[in-house]
């Protein structure tokens, strides 16, 4: 029996800020966020989205009357927690619809911790292969207005379903993670911005990278030559370059512009409108690549690197299913994508600084989420959400 990814949907906000926007208030060359970091766009979100609403929506195309009552478990991945206790999966589980006799809960590993859910996923299924495991990953990247991390800010959710027999993509058993106690990105519970010290955070990606593939070699991995596509978690899409460019030569293999074109530039090119997604991203690069790669994929074997400060990486690798195409979200996604809405600076930084009360006072959200759902209110310090109609 395989198992492995049956669908998948990604969401991002529908507001954007251009980084030439971006570099011409902070006096920097465009180039250097366009070519240097590889971004174009960051996602903003409203004050009426956050990772319930964006999960929400990116889980909804995925549930139906014919899987709602195979869902049996809900794995939420995500490192911008709205609670210290209660998962955010619970919230969107109302919002789906999902039957009572399922399994809820919130996993943490920065933008490691969906990759953790897809392995635990796949266990679930090998146990019953008749369930269905629905794994969410959703994020809101902050670093600070005129920080240098400012850039790389971004938003997103993915949600996949997990299988037995899946009609996308099979997870292969073998993997390889590395883990390390360093201090390169994290947030401190009372903050509501990252820590990060960027330069040395792109060192230790690259490291684990290394130290991960090394594993997933030792594990019985597919070569470097036999994987066919990488996906890489993308912070910005630079530094998926960066990485294939180092693993390429840990393994002695020279590439060119028209490799790396070939091997990873297809899955770059949605986060080079939403910016980092966090847990999200790297299933937004294999989404991107499935969607826009011109080569028929079926039975090609991807391989993906995962990544989360602090840190945890795991290289694991997927083969494509055939009839993989009909599964395709791609004009929903790239419409989702078009028909943003873009900003000036100054109503960037406003959103940026929006602060709802702390004191369990009574707050109306006003009204900018363009999906199906939204935070509409905050009442005794609950979250009141709801479903706008009719939505994407
Ligand atoms: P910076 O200091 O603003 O930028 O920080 P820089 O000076 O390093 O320039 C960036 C690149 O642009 C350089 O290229 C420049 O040469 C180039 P490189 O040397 O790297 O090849 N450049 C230009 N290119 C063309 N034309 C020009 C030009 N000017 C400069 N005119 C940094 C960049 C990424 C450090 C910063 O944005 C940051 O701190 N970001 C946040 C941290 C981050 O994204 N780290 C990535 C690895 S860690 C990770 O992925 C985990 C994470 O997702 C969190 C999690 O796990 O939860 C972050």
């Amino acid at each position: 029996m395989f198992v492995g990814i049956d669908d998948i949907s990604f969401y991002s906000s529908g507001m954007y800020l251009s980084l030439s926007t971006l570099a011409q208030h902070n006096g920097e060359n465009p180039q250097k966020y366009r070519l240097g970091l590889g971004q174009d766009r960051m996602a903003v979100p409203g004050p009426d989205e956050d990772i319930v609403t964006l999960a929400a929506d990116a889980a909804w195309p995925l549930v139906n009357d014919e899987n709602r009552h195979r869902i049996s478990t809900v794995l939420f991945a995500t490192e911008s927690g709205i609670d210290y206790s209660k998962s955010a999966g619970i919230y969107m589980h109302r919002l789906l619809g999902l039957r009572d006799n399922c399994r809820v809960v919130e996993l943490k590993q920065a933008c490691y911790s969906a990759t953790a859910a897809v392995q635990m996923a796949c266990a679930l299924v090998m146990r019953r292969p008749e369930d269905q495991v629905l794994v969410i990953a959703s994020d809101i990247a902050r670093y600070g207005l005129g920080t240098p991390g400012e850039a790389t800010q971004g938003c997103g959710a993915i949600a996949l379903t997990v299988k037995a027999s899946p009609g996308l993509l099979a997870v292969d058993p073998v993997y390889g993670c590395h883990s390390e106690d360093v201090m390169d990105f994290w947030r401190p519970t009372y903050m509501d911005t990252a820590m990060v010290d960027g330069k040395y955070s792109t060192l230790v990606y690259l490291r684990a990278l290394l130290a991960s593939w090394k594993n997933y070699q030792d594990d019985g991995g597919a070569s470097f030559t036999e994987l066919a596509r990488f996906c890489y978690h993308l912070p910005f899409t630079r530094m998926a370059e960066k990485a294939h460019r180092k693993l390429a030569g840990a393994e002695g293999e020279r590439i060119d512009e028209h490799q790396l074109e070939e091997k990873i530039g297809p899955g770059l090119l949605y986060a080079r409108q939403t910016g980092n997604s966090y847990s999200a991203s790297l299933y937004i690069a294999l989404i991107s690549l499935l969607e826009n790669d011109e080569e028929d994929l079926a039975g090609k074997r991807i391989g993906l690197f995962s990544y989360g400060s602090g840190c945890v990486g795991e290289f694991f690798s997927m083969v494509v299913q055939p009839g993989y195409q009909k599964r395709s979200r791609r004009s929903t996604h790239l419409a989702l994508l078009e028909n943003r809405r873009e900003l000036d600076y100054e109503e960037y930084a406003r959103l940026f600084l929006y602060a709802s009360p702390i004191d369990g006072s009574a707050h109306e959200f006003p009204r900018s989420a363009a999906g199906r759902y939204r935070l509409a209110a905050l009442e005794g310090h609950k979250r009141i959400y709801e479903q706008t109609s009719p939505g994407l």
